[in-house]
């Protein structure tokens, strides 16, 4: 069987790749050496943490937040089990969905692992040992992304933890230490927090979430210690000693001098994740990596013809909907279109309680550029229905650029900031200004409301504060 495309990997950017370039018409198969269709993102990243991040904040809810509503039912009695039951349904439908998706397409699945022997060949060795060799014009590489080690700490996946075995933890951890204060270590760091857990983060660096607003960022690790968590900046794990029954966790100040332990029953390490290339025979190919991600031009294309690359494998956010913009427009570059990812417009979210959600650029980001801006701030406790529903944490902050009133940023703390900043990123998309946004109607009574004043408050013309 000869194709006219092969994609290794099915995460977010494979098999959104795969789709779109069956829809264009060109033959395609995809290649997984997972069982399961659906990548890091279904399979044990996004889906999964997301099905414990909605029902451990139920659980919080219903401990914490119905009373003052009026609605007093008890205290909640956490049944993990079924917990863990939800997230693996959710991850189920969500990889057989993919499967289903993938064959009304017509798009010929291969369950192995994929390496190149040659340009236009993908080898696929299934788990048996069994090889087949198939031939194509193109392959595109979206073979994702693996956790980064601390040097010196074995993740057992049972006391020391990544990602993966926190989100399969078999009972609450009575002390949980997370090693980085990033998007994985405060998302499920907040699940088992609100699930009994005492939780300290241990982060190198003198803030949390590097990259996002700061502004934010301070506001936001407040509410989390206010909450219960525990943070310790400035400061980097050193060893972690595991006894069998839980850990003893060495810490040292970022900045030199003596060090500290600390015991707990889990320590996961959450200090980002480096692109997977391993069995790929990028080597023998001639592909070139650099720091580990292979290299790719503005048509995501590498330095061998006919192979391309895309998602987390390649530079930029490892975002899924980064890597599935990159699958689309890959696919239709193949096909003989014009695909483009913006990537001045990307959002990321952490889905804590409150939720950050941020697109475009930090005022870091201007500062450094050097780039005149003006900014319009609005509280979640101006808001009416944040009030109704008792979601009064929180602000959004639209950044404008001083001379055009483009928009060039927007960062919102809050209950549902996830959703909100989708019209954000619409208007950046079409270019708008902050004035375009303010004259924009939106709902009322809505917590969208505040976005449109934040608008308003650029030229210092807020209605409700
Ligand atoms: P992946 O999803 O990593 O898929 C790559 C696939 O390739 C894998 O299935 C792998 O088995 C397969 N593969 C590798 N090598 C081979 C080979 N040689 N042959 C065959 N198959 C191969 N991002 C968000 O945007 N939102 C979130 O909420 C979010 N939450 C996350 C939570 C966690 C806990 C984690 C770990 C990540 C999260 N991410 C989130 C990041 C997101 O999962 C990644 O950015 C995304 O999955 C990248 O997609 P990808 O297609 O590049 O690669
Ligand atoms: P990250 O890069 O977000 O954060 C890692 C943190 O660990 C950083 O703050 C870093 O300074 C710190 N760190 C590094 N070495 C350390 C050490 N030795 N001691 C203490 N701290 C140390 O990485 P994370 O959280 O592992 O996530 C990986 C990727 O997955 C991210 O790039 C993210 O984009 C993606 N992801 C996205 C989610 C979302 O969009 N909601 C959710 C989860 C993951």
């Amino acid at each position: 069987m000869s194709y006219d495309l092969i994609v290794i990997g099915s995460g977010p950017g494979g098999y959104v790749c795969a789709i779109r370039a069956a829809q264009l018409g060109l033959k395609t198969a995809i290649v997984e050496k997972r069982k399961t269709y659906g990548g890091t993102c279904l399979n044990i990243g996004c889906i999964p943490s997301k099905a414990l991040l909605h029902a451990s904040e139920m659980f919080e809810e219903v401990a914490h937040g119905l009373g003052k509503l009026g609605v007093s039912v008890g205290k909640p009695k956490l049944d993990l089990p079924a917990m863990m039951k939800h997230k693996d349904d959710t991850v189920g439908a969500n990889v057989q969905g993919v499967a289903f998706l993938l064959k009304k397409n017509k798009v010929d699945g291969f369950i192995g692992t994929g390496s190149i022997p040659a340009a236009g060949k993908v080898e696929v060795t299934a788990e048996d040992g069994a090889k087949q060799v198939l031939e194509t014009k193109n392959i595109v590489i979206a073979t994702g992304s693996d956790v980064a080690q601390l040097p010196g700490v074995t993740i057992d996946e049972q006391v020391v933890v990544s990602s993966t075995g926190a989100l399969e933890l078999p009972k609450v951890p009575g002390k949980l230490i997370v090693v980085g204060a990033g998007v994985i270590g405060l998302e499920l760091g907040s699940v088992w927090r609100r699930l009994g857990a005492e939780v300290t983060v241990v982060e190198f660096l003198d803030r949390i979430l590097p990259g996002l607003d700061l502004e934010t960022c301070k506001q936001f690790q407040r509410l989390l210690e206010k909450q219960g968590v525990k943070f310790q900046l400035g400061a980097k794990v050193s060893s972690v000693e595991n006894t069998g029954k839980g850990a003893k966790v060495t810490i040292e100040p970022a900045a030199g001098g003596a060090a500290s332990t600390l015991d707990a029953d889990v320590v996961l390490v959450a200090i980002g994740r480096r692109p997977y290339t391993q069995g790929l025979g990028l080597e023998a190919l001639g592909v070139a990596l650099e720091r580990g991600q292979i290299v790719i031009d503005s048509h995501f294309a590498t330095n061998v013809p006919g192979v391309y690359a895309i998602g987390d494998v390649v530079r930029g956010p490892m975002l899924a909907h980064k890597a599935e913009d990159e699958g689309i427009a890959i696919a239709e570059i193949l096909a003989g279109q014009h695909g483009h990812v913006n990537y001045e417009v990307i959002p990321g979210v952490v889905y804590t309680s409150p939720e950050i959600a941020c697109v475009g650029a930090t005022e870091e980001d201007l500062k450094a550029r050097g780039v005149a801006y003006k900014a319009g701030k609005f509280p979640f406790t101006a808001n009416g229905r944040a009030r109704a529903a008792n979601h009064t944490d929180g602000f959004v902050k639209v950044l404008a650029d001083a001379t055009t009133d483009r928009v060039l940023g927007v960062h919102i703390l809050g209950h549902g900031a996830g959703e909100m900043i989708a019209e954000a990123a619409v208007l950046m998309e079409f270019g708008g200004s902050s004035e375009d946004l303010a004259r924009t109607c939106h709902a009322h009574p809505t917590m969208s409301e505040a976005v449109k004043e934040a608008a308003l408050a650029v030229e210092k013309r807020a209605i409700h504060i």
